[in-house]
C-alpha cells in the first residue's frame, strides 16, 4: 500500500540544538527524518534515541559497507536503536546484503534495509578507473537487481533513474530519492534536480529533502506546500 508520509527531511546540521530547534516545529505524523554521517558522528546514538523518543521515524543513513560479519552486527545495533530505515552499499556484495537481512530476521524491531547503488557523485570515468566497463545507469540497474535478489526492501537512487528502475524491479520495491527541489528553489550543490511531483510520478516512494525545508523561513509551512504539490493540490 502507498505510504502517504513520503517526505524524509535530511537533518544535515552540526549540532543537537539546531536539530531540536527544527524538530520542535514539525509534526512526526507528517514527515520522517534522516540522520547522516556528520550528525551521527558528532552526536551519536543518544541523539537518535532522543529524536525517536519525540515520535519521529528515523532513516539512519550511514551507508554500511564492510565484511558481512561486521555489517551484520552494525545492522543489529541499528535495529536496537529503533530506526525505521537504514542504508548499506549494494557494492558490498550478496553475502554482505544477506548478512544484513539475517541480522534482523528475529529482531523485535525490523528496520527497512535500503541499498545505495552507485553514488551520484561517480560518473563513467570513475567506473573505468575501477575497471567497470558499463555506463552508470547499467551499473545502477545491476546493483539494484542484486539488492532485490538479496531481499533488500529498496534502493536509494536519483529521481532521474526512478522511472527506469520502476520498470525493472518488483512493484513494492522501495525507491528512495534525494536531489529534490521544488520549482524555483536554488539547486545548491545538486546537479540534476527533480521536482517533488515529478519524482513521485517517476515512481519514487520516499523523497529525501534537506535545504528546501531546513533553510526555509517557515519549515512546517514549506513541508505542507510540498505535500500539497505531491498530492496534486499544489
Ligand atoms: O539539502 P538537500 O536536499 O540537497 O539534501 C539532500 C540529502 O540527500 C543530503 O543529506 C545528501 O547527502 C543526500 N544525498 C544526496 N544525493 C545522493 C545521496 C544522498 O543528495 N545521491
Amino acid at each position: 500500500m502507498q505510504d502517504e508520509n513520503k517526505i524524509i527531511i535530511a537533518l544535515d546540521m552540526a549540532s543537537e540544538e539546531e536539530v531540536m530547534a527544527l524538530l520542535r516545529l514539525l509534526d512526526p505524523a507528517s514527515c520522517r527524518v534522516k540522520v547522516g554521517k556528520e550528525l551521527f558522528t558528532r552526536c551519536g546514538p543518544d541523539l537518535v534515541r532522543r529524536i525517536g523518543g519525540m515520535g519521529f521515524d528515523i532513516f539512519l543513513d550511514l551507508k554500511f559497507h564492510d565484511i558481512p560479519h561486521t555489517v551484520n552486527k552494525a545492522v543489529a545495533a541499528a535495529a536496537e536503536l529503533g530506526v525505521w530505515m537504514l542504508t548499506l552499499h549494494a557494492a558490498g556484495g550478496a553475502d554482505m546484503l544477506r548478512a544484513a537481512r539475517a541480522a534482523i530476521a528475529d529482531a523485535e524491531h525490523r528496520p527497512l534495509l535500503v541499498a545505495v547503488t552507485l553514488l551520484t557523485s561517480l560518473g563513467e570515468d570513475d567506473l573505468v578507473v575501477q575497471g567497470i566497463q558499463r555506463s552508470p545507469l547499467e551499473q545502477v540497474q545491476r546493483l539494484a537487481s542484486l539488492a532485490q535478489e538479496c531481499d533488500m526492501d529498496g534502493v536509494v537512487c536519483s529521481a532521474a533513474e526512478a522511472a527506469d528502475l520502476r520498470k525493472l524491479l518488483r512493484k513494492d520495491f522501495l525507491l528512495v530519492t534525494p536531489g529534490i527541489r521544488p520549482q524555483g528553489d536554488p539547486a545548491n550543490d545538486q546537479k540534476r534536480i527533480v521536482t517533488p511531483a515529478a519524482a513521485v510520478q517517476a515512481g519514487s516512494d520516499y523523497l529525501v529533502i534537506g535545504r528546501p525545508i531546513t533553510r526555509a523561513r517557515a519549515p512546517a509551512e514549506r513541508l505542507l506546500s510540498i505535500q500539497r504539490e505531491i498530492s496534486g493540490n499544489g
